[in-house]
């Protein structure tokens, strides 16, 4: 077993941090909501599917080189754990990863997922050196759609039959941006 590289990020109101196994009841609670995981390819989460997601997400991140960044959102204000951001570097030989998101409900409208998904953003290119990240979300996921638009992504087209959802082909639009086209923060934390 690896020292883990502690990821940890602070913006204006939230930390992104690593999860720890006691998380799982929490995450539990907006991922078992079905209008949380309408558009998504797993969930509505039992209680099993959320402790392996938090005990997944934790071994991974004793990886070393480190490829997957699951991180918990939590709020300054309340310290509460709110949802998840993710990057994962699909090839490092590329530099080249995924983005992704959830948030609970509770929270949506907020800001919140276009905060954490923009700062982690930064770090992927900042601190990771990665040079594209590509996002994809369900043509009429248009929250999501608003975040990716509002981090700087461009649309790059529609992904025919691209995921398998609940029993139904669906497709998804892709969006992604380039380092050399990312704003970072005037801030650094
Ligand atoms: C998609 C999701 C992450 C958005 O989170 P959020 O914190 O509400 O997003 P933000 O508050 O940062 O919103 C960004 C913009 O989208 C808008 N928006 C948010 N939800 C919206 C919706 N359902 N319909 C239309 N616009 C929406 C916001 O108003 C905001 O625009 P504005 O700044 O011009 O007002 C959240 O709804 C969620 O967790 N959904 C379930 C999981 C999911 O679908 N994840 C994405 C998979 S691709």
């Amino acid at each position: 077993m690896y020292l883990r590289q502690e990821t940890s990020i602070n913006t204006d109101r939230l930390w992104l941090r690593d999860f720890h196994l006691s998380d799982w009841p929490v995450v539990h609670q907006y991922a078992s909501d079905p209008e949380v995981t309408k558009y998504l390819e797993w969930g509505p989460n039992t209680e099993l599917d959320s402790r392996r997601f938090v005990e997944r997400a934790t071994s991974l991140s004793y990886l070393d080189p480190r490829v997957d960044f699951d991180l918990a959102i939590v709020t300054n204000a309340e310290e509460r754990l709110i949802g998840a951001v993710s990057i994962h570097i699909e090839s490092p030989a590329d530099r080249e990863g995924w983005l992704g998101y959830c948030l609970h409900r509770s929270y949506w409208g907020k800001g919140y997922a276009t905060e954490a998904a923009y700062n982690l953003l930064n770090h992927a290119f900042q601190k990771l050196g990665m040079r594209r990240i590509y996002a994809t979300a369900a043509p009429d996921n248009a929250g999501s759609i608003n975040v990716l638009q509002k981090i700087g992504m461009q649309h790059e087209g529609t992904l025919k039959n691209h995921k398998l959802v609940r029993g139904a082909w669906r497709d998804s639009e892709l969006y992604a941006i380039l380092d050399s086209d990312f704003t970072p923060p005037r801030r650094f934390f």
